[in-house]
């Protein structure tokens, strides 16, 4: 008997981008994303107007990825979505409409967890890229999270190290502000950065214990730093944002670094893979490189569309729930803050 092929439609609306994509047998098909950019005015994620933009990007996105797909939404075997965490006005568009797509067209929903998404693009199938082993450590940096998660099956995981306060992403995007960068900055800081000296402001690094990170601290002080040289010369940002934007970005990945090897050191796991919006950033892609070579870690580094916000992350991650029997009933809510 010939074995069906598995086609899952993910649907990803947990923030600002409102997100679908089509998997067959853990392939991609097709991998839509709308970015809003309304917010770029206002600095920041305005969520009563990411909700209104998720309602109204919703079907033209799922529509486009089912045609990127060549596939009718009747070829589909389940719909996955994302449960939280996230905004829960932006969580209810893609939870509502998750569910009435999978009873409509009676097939099976699946809930995902946005943070084991993240961790699992890394078993999308795809050619030069290779899936991690289990147990690996994922180092899961974005706007809203900062873990250490020790990953020992595919729905298996214990996060063992987090922040305290600011998210790295949010570190950038704070430090780009101050700056005078527009949102979201973390890619202007990266992008700044590769033409000036990371050493020529030295910034503190935070004293936080475990595993656990911390970032206001870091925000403060180059808040105060740059008011007080700004005082002292009107230019100074103009005159040296490449060597602010290195140390800024240099500082950030030494304390993501730091905690990675004391995560090495206590689990005895070397195997790394970096997951969510900042593993976008080559800093800390280098520094990865480097360790690899260094202290002989393996490291996983995803291709650069699965790192930030996506659907094509929901809809793997959906694919090993199928596989696993692992359904959600129609009964099942948004939930703004879960834990794994
Ligand atoms: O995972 P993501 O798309 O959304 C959340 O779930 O938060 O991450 C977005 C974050 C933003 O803070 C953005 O500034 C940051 O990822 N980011 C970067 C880079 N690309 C995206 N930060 C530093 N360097 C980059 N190249
Ligand atoms: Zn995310």
């Amino acid at each position: 008997m010939a074995t069906q092929n598995i086609y899952i439609l993910g649907i990803e609306s947990s923030c600002d981008d409102t997100a679908a994509a089509v998997l067959c047998n853990g392939e991609i098909l097709s991998n839509v994303v709308a970015t809003q950019e309304i917010h770029e005015k206002y600095g920041g994620v305005v969520p009563e107007l990411a909700s209104r933009a998720h309602q109204q990007n919703v079907v033209p996105v799922i529509h486009e990825a089912l045609k990127r797909a060549n596939i009718s939404k009747n070829d589909l075997t389940a719909i996955a979505f994302t449960r939280g965490p996230g905004l829960m006005g932006s969580l209810l568009v893609g939870t509502s409409f998750a569910k009435s797509m999978a009873l409509g067209l009676n097939i099976p929903l699946l809930d995902i967890n946005h943070m084991q998404a993240h961790i699992l693009a890394h078993f999308i199938e795809e050619k030069g890229f290779e899936k991690p082993k289990f147990p690996f450590l994922s180092l899961t940096i974005s706007g809203g999270h900062t873990q250490i998660v020790k990953v020992s099956d595919y729905f298996e995981m214990e996060v063992i190290g987090e922040t305290m306060d600011d998210a790295v992403g949010e570190a950038f995007d704070k430090s780009a502000k101050i700056l005078g960068l527009p949102y979201p900055g973390g890619p202007l800081i990266d992008k700044y950065s590769k033409m000036g000296n990371p050493k020529a402001f030295p910034f503190p690094k935070p004293k936080v214990g475990d595993l656990n990170f911390s970032f206001s601290g870091l925000k403060t002080s180059i808040l105060y730093f740059i008011q007080k040289k700004v005082k002292e010369d009107p230019d100074f940002i103009k005159n040296n944002l490449d060597d602010i934007c290195a140390s800024v970005q240099f500082t950030i990945v030494n304390i993501l670094m730091d905690k990675l090897k004391k995560a090495v050191k206590q689990t005895g796991i070397n195997r790394i893979a970096i997951a969510g919006g900042v593993s976008a950033n080559s800093g800390i892609r280098e520094a990865l490189v480097k360790a690899e070579k260094k202290y002989g870690w393996e490291t996983f580094i995803p291709k650069f569309e699965y790192t930030t916000d996506n659907a094509a992350m929901i809809a793997i991650a959906g694919h090993y729930k199928f596989l696993a029997g692992e359904f959600a009933d129609m009964s099942i809510t948004a939930k703004a803050r879960i834990k794994f």
